[in-house]
């Protein structure tokens, strides 16, 4: 049996509200849900992101930060900062990385993608996984990312693609669905160099009784 994508009873309008950005206990339980339904395409953007040693790493979106024990656990003495603008977000992945906040190695900031408090040139990777849809302004916000990648830092999009989006329900509210080629040609534009995509096939998920194979795009550029 393929796993639920959601198990919660929300209307399709709040699904894709929360996901969007998650609030309150409704938002706490979509975030718990997301481990669930973003296991493989949160821990391949790691993957593929695969940061060399002494990196420090930016992530947009990091949800409720379940998965940043596996980021870290890629190589040695990896600094992390996660940005998302959804408090109930940072609360939640405060209490699940706690020790590494402790110890120095992880931090959270409320923000959003559009103005980074960050300094020019200050991040060796940035890190995003399916946030790319709810961006308001595509080719100003990467601009932004841009900025804040020293050079020869490498930016990872990780996301699905239009094709699939399409055959789930409930994107067609607040998503933005993008081809592997527009957001190409984004990072192409933006002046990133040695821009690729990697495709990974996923196991099928079910969405509402309408089980699909799975897979994720990820786009990666360096500065
Ligand atoms: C669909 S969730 C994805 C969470 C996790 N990365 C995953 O793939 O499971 C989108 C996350 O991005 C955050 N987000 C959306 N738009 C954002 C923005 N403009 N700036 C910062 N965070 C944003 C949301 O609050 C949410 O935590």
């Amino acid at each position: 049996m393929a796993e639920k994508f959601n198990s919660t009873d929300l209307t399709e309008k709040e699904l894709a509200s929360q996901l969007k950005k998650p609030s309150g206990e409704q938002g706490k339980e979509v975030g718990k849900q997301m481990n669930k339904g973003n296991k493989y395409i949160c821990l391949n953007s790691y993957k593929c992101l695969a940061p060399s040693p002494n990196s420090n790493i930016l992530e947009i979106g990091m949800g409720n930060g379940y998965f940043i024990k596996d980021l870290l656990a890629l190589n040695t003495n990896l600094r992390y900062v996660g940005l998302d603008f959804s408090q109930t977000m940072i609360d939640e992945a405060t209490k699940l990385n706690q020790a590494f906040i402790e110890s120095g190695q992880v931090s959270f900031i409320n923000g959003s993608i559009e103005k980074l408090p960050f300094e020019d040139n200050s991040m060796d990777c940035i890190t995003t996984t399916n946030t790319i849809y709810f961006w308001p302004n595509l080719e100003a916000n990467v601009k932004e990312l841009f900025r804040v990648l020293k050079p020869k830092g490498k930016l990872l999009i990780g996301y699905r693609s239009q094709e699939l989006m399409d055959k789930i329900s409930f994107t067609k509210h607040n998503f933005e669905k993008h081809t592997q080629q527009e957001i190409e040609l984004l990072l192409k534009t933006t002046g990133f160099q040695k821009v690729s995509t990697e495709i990974i096939a996923e196991p099928e998920l079910d969405f509402d009784g309408v089980p699909l194979v799975m897979e994720g795009l990820f786009t990666t550029g360096e500065k």
